[in-house]
């Protein structure tokens, strides 16, 4: 089975509220965003964003340059709908984040929680970091959370990689200035904790 059959078996077989990522508010990724100090204007890509009910708040805090990505279009479906009349607002794009292309300089906040962790390639983390390069604008802002170093050591049934921070920080290289980190204990919908570090990055103005 490839990634994208993977992922949309899982949101076609489960309600958005049952997967064990689910969170009601997405609190420290809307949190963060708001510390990039950055305006409602702001071009803000929610990669793997899959059913994440993240895009639903910054819609109603009137962010007005929204995107969401997702490998699956079985959970792009799903947000879509949740979104209703909202949804026409939203830039909705499918694909693999190690493959497409993406526009140039597009955005200035790139957000992704519980994606890269799934990157147990070289190659593709690699190709992830490349893609950020290329569509982050200079002095732009990176959020990325993946498990933390006693976090799980699956997600959904494929094997991740954990991170402390320095260590995920390590991946992305120097042209990323680590401005924080901060760890959140995810509680799972069915009363798990989860461990997941969150690293805010600057892209360095080139
Ligand atoms: C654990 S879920 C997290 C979803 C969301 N970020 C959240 O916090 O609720 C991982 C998401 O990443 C997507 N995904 C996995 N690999 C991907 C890839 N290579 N490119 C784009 N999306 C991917 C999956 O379809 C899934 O929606």
């Amino acid at each position: 089975m490839d990634r994208k059959q993977h992922w949309d078996q899982i949101y076609n077989s489960k309600a958005a509220e049952a997967v064990s990522w689910f969170q009601e508010h997405a609190d420290y990724s809307l949190r963060l965003i708001h510390n990039t100090g950055l305006g409602k204007g702001a071009a803000i890509i929610d990669v793997g964003g899959g059913t994440s009910r993240l895009v639903d708040d910054l819609v109603a805090e009137g962010y007005a340059d929204l995107s969401v990505l997702d490998l699956s279009s079985s959970a792009l479906a799903v947000a879509k709908q949740r979104l209703g009349r909202h949804a026409g607002a939203i830039q909705w794009i499918e694909g693999d984040i190690t493959k497409i292309k993406l526009p140039t300089n597009r955005f200035d906040i790139w957000h992704d929680r519980a994606v890269f962790h799934f990157l147990t390639e070289e190659a593709d983390r690699h190709a992830y970091v490349e893609q950020v390069m290329r569509v982050v604008r200079p002095g732009g802002h990176v959020i990325i959370a993946t498990f933390a170093a006693d976090g799980p050591e699956k997600c959904s049934g494929l094997p991740v990689m954990r991170y402390q921070p320095e260590a995920l920080h390590a991946e992305f290289g120097d042209a990323f200035r680590l401005l924080g980190h901060e760890t959140e204990t995810h509680l799972t919908p069915s009363g798990a904790k989860q461990q997941f570090n969150y690293c805010y990055c600057r892209i360095d103005n080139r």
